[in-house]
């Protein structure tokens, strides 16, 4: 009882707080990503500001395959939300960028642009938007440029007023309170979903292609692994380009040409992630990233499945965290990983798995 009184209580803090602008907003703008904290935000904004709030759901081209059309559909009876599709923009715009900043960088201004473009079509001047206190912890601190973190001069720049009305929450007390306001489980409980999407799974350089496959393999890992309690599941994939090949106390690796995230002192880091072949049987695997550099190495894998040709290596990544600033990798029943790596295998452009026994730190959950 004591735990609902809470939640009651912050959902009233947050709809005074709305409540309080009420008079200066015209109207507002709130987008609907599908997951949790961005929903939750429009609903409340909703209840607080009622016809005043359009829900809008932009198509990035880096959503899960029919993602617009089953978030709209599942949230049909809380909130009406006209999907707006700026695929084709986003993904020429994107193609070709390799720098992994840059790409964020030029996602969020399109991202900004479109919202632009919708707010002026509906004459508003406001957006709502799901930022948490963890976005702008970790942008802050330099980790990454969080797509929907704008400081004042980022909002100057857009011509938009922002309100975001879960800033001071953490993910586990926005899921409280979508459990409190009725959202269904496939919402409530989903698995955070960058903003940028499978841009910053389809590691490297974009192109088509590889951002195809991202898709298809999200698909299968998501049936494969959703529901087993992990805080976040996902393929991501890069080039199969190995610029070393190395061993130390006995333990076989490749180093990738592609660079990846990592968190080092509370900084980013950025540098080539490693797939070990083979390694010591007294070495538990879980601990195989204390052997390497992880600010030269911030990523390291271990190989689950190979063939001789395809142009892809695809990194599975499974996490378990509460507050998404640090995350441990679950012990995993390897035989079942191997199972699902070569059902990835059966794709023509993959050529290996590899499952990341990273934690963060030294590893972001991301890759770029
Ligand atoms: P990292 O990779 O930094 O991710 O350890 C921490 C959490 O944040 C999510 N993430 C994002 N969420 N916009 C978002 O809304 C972004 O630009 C973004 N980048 C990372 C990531 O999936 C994880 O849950």
């Amino acid at each position: 009882m004591a735990y609902l009184t809470d939640v009651q209580k912050m959902i009233n803090v947050i709809l005074d707080n709305l409540k309080n602008i009420s008079r200066q907003v015209d109207c507002a703008i709130a987008c609907i990503s599908g997951g949790v904290d961005s929903t939750v935000s429009a609903i409340l904004a909703q209840r607080a500001l009622g016809e005043k709030i359009y829900p809008i759901f932009i198509d990035t081209g880096f959503m899960r395959i029919n993602e617009a059309v089953n978030v709209a559909r599942t949230l049909s009876e809380l909130v009406k939300i006209e999907v707006y599709d700026f695929s084709e923009e986003f993904i020429s715009r994107l193609e070709g960028i390799e720098d992994a900043e840059e790409k964020r960088i030029v996602f969020r201004d399109l991202f900004y642009r479109s919202v632009k473009k919708i707010a002026d079509e509906k004459s508003c001047s406001w957006i709502v938007q799901g930022t948490i206190k963890a976005d702008v912890d970790e942008t802050r601190r330099g980790v990454k440029t969080q797509h929907n973190v704008l400081n004042s001069d980022l909002i100057a720049k857009y011509g938009l007023n922002v309100i975001e009305p879960l800033i001071n929450l953490y993910k586990h007390e926005v899921r409280a309170l979508a459990k409190y306001l009725g959202l269904p489980r496939f919402i409530s409980e989903r698995q955070p979903f960058p903003g940028p999407g499978l841009l910053i799974r389809t590691v490297g350089k974009l192109n088509r292609k590889k951002l195809e496959l991202v898709k298809k393999l999200t698909s299968i890992v998501e049936n494969a692994l959703g529901d087993k309690g992990y805080s976040q599941y996902f393929p991501a994939v890069w080039e199969h380009n190995i610029i070393e090949s190395s061993n130390v106390k006995d333990i076989e690796f490749d180093v990738y040409e592609v660079k990846v995230t990592g968190v080092s002192e509370g900084n980013r880091s950025y540098g080539h992630p490693v797939v070990v072949n083979r390694w010591p049987t007294d070495v538990d695997i879980y601990d195989l990233y204390k052997y390497f550099d992880t600010l030269r190495n911030p990523h390291i894998l271990v190989k689950l499945a190979e063939r001789n040709n395809g142009l892809y290596l695809v990194a599975l990544r499974i996490v378990k965290t509460e507050n998404f600033m640090v995350a441990e990798v679950p012990r995993m029943n390897l035989n079942e990983l191997k199972t699902l790596a070569n059902e990835i295998l059966e794709n023509s452009e993959v050529r290996a798995v590899a499952f990341d026994i990273t934690p963060k730190p030294p590893a972001t959950i991301e890759y770029e």
